[in-house]
């Protein structure tokens, strides 16, 4: 090939025109270069359309006449040139009004475009012929030598390579545009999630707050059903002193009261005011303590506690709760030991443990039945243990019990709350941080540390 149609071919090669992407762009350079390299006025690039029946030109410079019409080119009329570019071979036609390939466009196309000479390239993309490249000639006696035929079956793989460039490109903006949707369809989906989760957390802090009360529900059930007994005996001893002192009042008045009746009436009647008397007494102290833990229960406030005295008040109240299975609870505190803390949520705390181990650890009552509350004065704060000797828990259920709605009696109305309320009252309201230990067949340990919280 000579000089000058291999440089004008290294020129295209190199230009970045060709892979960039742009088939509009590289199209013009392969075209402006062939009519720089062939000297002629008027070349083409011709696709075919996928049912392969015609071709419409995708890119035409005509120098000398710019505006003209662009045909399409279609097999059912020119069945001939259709079937020489089915063997995909370069159709050379010096003279393409009687070239056999060519014939056909005579009448038409050539004499419009006042052409002679044909050069059609196959164009390839992917093995494939997917058009032509046309270079027209308008001197009748133009002959096209090899080196030409070479130099623009060259450009026509130049140009396969910018279409593969630009079908690239379509690709990765495609796949560009594609991630970006996915970008904001997996943002738009975080985002609606976040607010599921806050709707959850809301829901469940909910919750915990009724389960809050709850506690003190259980609490209030217990004490009332405690001081209804002596109060039934107090009324029951009123209605017998009223009796009695009924029938006094008839005997005075008739004169018939023995002194011996008298007498036996006066005791009957101390009898009865002791009976009153000492279970009034019971039923204002349990009134008395009640109001002591359930005030706490609901209100929070931050004080100095005497613990010792604090929880056997505590416990008094609670002991309702745990008598049906015979449950004894022991305290093992250090009368000096002063904490200051939020007594409420301590009761919390208690009531919740004390509640738990009454359902879970004891099923039926025994004697045996027991709870140790032990604290111990450590460096900033103070040690709760908190242990049963009831049938204790498997690691598997040990690992979850802090969990909200962790249950292992939703039938029997459990809420899965008890422990995850006691857990947050511990780790953030009093600052503090708590475990748990058991052994199937022996119990189970709290142990929390509560630290002095400062004013
Ligand atoms: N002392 C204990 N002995 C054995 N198992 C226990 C004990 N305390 C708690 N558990 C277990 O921990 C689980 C969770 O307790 P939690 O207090 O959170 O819920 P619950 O008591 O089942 O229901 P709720 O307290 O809401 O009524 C219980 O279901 C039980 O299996
Ligand atoms: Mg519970």
């Amino acid at each position: 090939m000579n000089d000058a149609l291999e440089n004008i071919l290294l020129d295209v090669s190199k230009s970045t025109d060709i892979d960039g992407g742009d088939l509009e762009k590289a199209s013009g350079l392969i075209l402006t270069s062939a009519l720089k390299g062939l000297d002629i006025s008027r070349v083409s690039i011709w696709l075919l359309q996928p049912d392969k029946k015609s071709m419409t030109a995708a890119k035409l410079i005509d120098e000398k006449s710019p505006d003209a019409d662009v045909p399409i080119l279609r097999k059912s009329e020119l069945p001939e040139y259709f079937r020489a570019l089915e063997t995909e071979r370069t159709i050379i036609a010096n003279d393409a009004r009687t070239h056999p390939a060519t014939v056909e466009l005579n009448n038409g196309y050539l004499q419009e475009t006042g052409v002679y000479g044909l050069l059609d390239v196959p164009l390839r993309h992917k093995g494939e012929m997917i058009g032509v490249m046309c270079c027209e000639s308008r001197k009748p006696s133009r002959r096209w030598s090899s080196d030409e035929v070479a130099f623009v079956g060259m450009l026509a793989d130049i140009y396969g390579r910018a279409v593969s460039a630009a079908e690239r490109e379509t690709f990765e903006n495609l796949l560009m545009r594609q991630n970006e949707q996915l970008e904001s369809m997996v943002e738009e989906r975080t985002q609606s999630l976040t607010k599921a989760l806050d709707n959850f957390k809301q829901a469940q802090e909910r919750l915990i707050e009724t389960e809050k009360m709850a506690a003190l529900g259980k609490l209030v059930a217990g004490v009332a059903h405690e001081v209804n007994t002596p109060l039934g005996i107090s009324v029951t001893a009123v209605t017998h002193c009223e009796h009695r002192l009924k029938k006094l009042d008839q005997g005075f008045s008739d004169g018939s009261i023995s002194r011996k009746q008298l007498h036996t009436f006066i005791s009957n009647t101390f009898e009865a005011y002791q009976l009153l008397s000492s279970n009034l007494e019971r039923a204002a102290t349990l009134i008395q303590n009640f109001k002591k833990t359930a005030v706490d229960q609901s209100s929070f406030e931050l004080v100095k506690c005497e613990l010792n005295s604090y929880l056997h008040a505590l416990i008094l109240s609670l002991n309702p709760m745990v008598k049906k299975k015979k449950v004894t609870i022991d305290i093992d505190c250090d009368d000096r030991i002063v904490l200051s803390t939020y007594q409420g949520a301590l009761a919390q705390i208690v009531t919740n443990l004390v509640s738990n181990t009454n359902d879970h650890a004891f099923a039926e009552a025994d004697e045996n039945h027991q709870i140790r509350i032990l604290t111990k004065q450590e460096d900033n704060g103070v040690r709760f243990y908190f242990r049963d000797n009831g049938k204790g828990m498997d690691s598997e259920t040990m690992k979850n019990i802090f969990e909200p709605f962790f249950t292992t009696s939703r039938q029997k109305g459990g809420s899965g709350l008890g422990l995850s309320i006691v857990y947050n009252l511990v780790t953030r309201k009093l600052k503090g941080e708590i475990s748990v230990q058991s052994t199937p067949g022996e119990g189970t340990e709290f142990s929390f540390l509560l630290p002095d919280l400062p004013k």
